[in-house]
Parts: structure tokens; sequence; C-alpha cells
């Protein structure tokens, strides 16, 4: 714990050495453009993936990146986010290898978290049809773990909240992303839809992308 205080305490000279009214202006107010929602994965952190500053990003993160409709925790930081800091654009970003995914697709036991993995089981049967059998374990995985992620894009667009900041014609884009822990980088899974008629073409389209894409890769 004492190597944290101290880290900390370099992390904050350093900082203030490159910009020295940084904290000072941080104070005043924040005002990020994004909104993140990602999987609390250590491995994936939010900023230092896009190369954003502290006010730059607005984060919520849970296991496997989800957007249920019933979680007030995530709701309320979708709420603040677009009708208070009028971010202009909510980013779902899922990894590849995600733990909670593959907890999901294993159907492994690990208590209470099973029940919140029923969300990612859920998104699993809607596609169940379009996972071959027999095809490489950690693939089946894989692809879950971007179905998932345009699933939880259409679970943003669908919430009163997006809903009605569009009616008022506010600009919003949601985005879904998938994270790559093995080099880095990040891919657009095509799911960038700016207003609600948008959402079930966009979906689709994405959708079937993946399927094909993976379904040629076996
Ligand atoms: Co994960």
């Amino acid at each position: 714990m004492k190597e944290l205080f101290e880290k900390n305490v370099a992390w904050a000279k350093s900082m203030k050495e490159a910009d020295p009214t940084f904290f000072e202006r941080l104070c005043e107010q924040q005002a990020p453009e994004f909104l993140w929602i990602g999987c609390s994965d250590s491995r994936v952190p939010a900023n230092e993936i896009v190369g954003l500053m502290p006010g730059e990003l607005f984060v919520h993160r849970n296991v496997a990146n989800m957007v249920v409709h019933s979680d007030l925790n995530c709701l309320s930081v979708m709420q603040y986010a677009v009708e208070y800091l009028k971010v202009k654009h909510v980013i779902v970003c899922g990894h590849y290898g995600c733990g909670g995914v593959k907890a999901a697709v294993e159907k492994q036991n690990l208590g209470l978290i099973d029940h919140w993995l029923l969300n990612v089981q859920d998104v699993q049967y809607i596609h169940q049809a379009y996972l071959s059998e027999g095809c490489n374990k950690n693939k089946v995985i894989d692809e879950v773990c971007e179905l998932n992620v345009i699933e939880q894009v259409v679970n943003v667009c669908k919430t009163n909240i997006i809903r009605d900041a569009w009616a008022r014609g506010q600009e919003l884009t949601v985005h879904g992303w998938i994270y790559s822990i093995a080099d880095g980088l990040l891919r657009d899974l095509e799911v960038n839809i700016s207003c609600r008629d948008e959402v079930r073409s966009i979906y689709h389209t994405a959708a079937e992308k993946i399927k094909k894409r993976y379904a040629e890769s076996v």
C-alpha cells in the first residue's frame, strides 16, 4: 500500500511539472466528450488505451461491459453523462478473451457473478445458431465478445436516456469497439449509431459481418 502512495506522489509531481496549472483547471470543471462503458479487467484501462487525460473520459466499468436495463449504477452514469456533461460519444468497449464472457460461454460456477453473466449467456443464446459446433473454443469466446458489444450498444440505444437525447436534437453517437490485449489495438465493430432510425439496420449489418468473419476463419 505504501508503494501506491509513493507512486501517487511521483505521478502528481510529474503532472504538475509538465503542466503547472493542470490540477487547478481540473478543479474548475470536467467537460469530457466521451462516455466509456468497458470491462473491469485490469488489462483494459480506459484512459491509457485511447491516450486521454484525466477530465477527458467519463467511465463506467463492470464485468463484461454490460448495459443491463435494471442496473441503476450504469443507467445513472449514462444519464449524468448524457444530460449534464453532454458527452458527444458513448463507447461500449469489449475485449478479446474476456474472463466474464469465457465464464458465461463455459457455464462456469463462480457464485454470485453467475447471475450477472446470465446476461452474457442471453447474448450467446440469441446468436447460438451461428456458433458452429466443434470450432475452436477461444474463437467462439472472441466471437461472443464481439457480439456482446453490439448487443450492449443496442441496449444503450434502447434507453430513454439516449432516445430522449436524440428526440431533442442532441448530437450523440453510440459506438461499439473491441480491444485486443495481445497487441493493444482497438477494432471498430462498425456499430456507430447517431439516431433512432439507424439502430436496427446498423446492428444487423454489424452482426452479419461478425458472424461471416468468424465463419470464414474457422
Ligand atoms: Co472482460
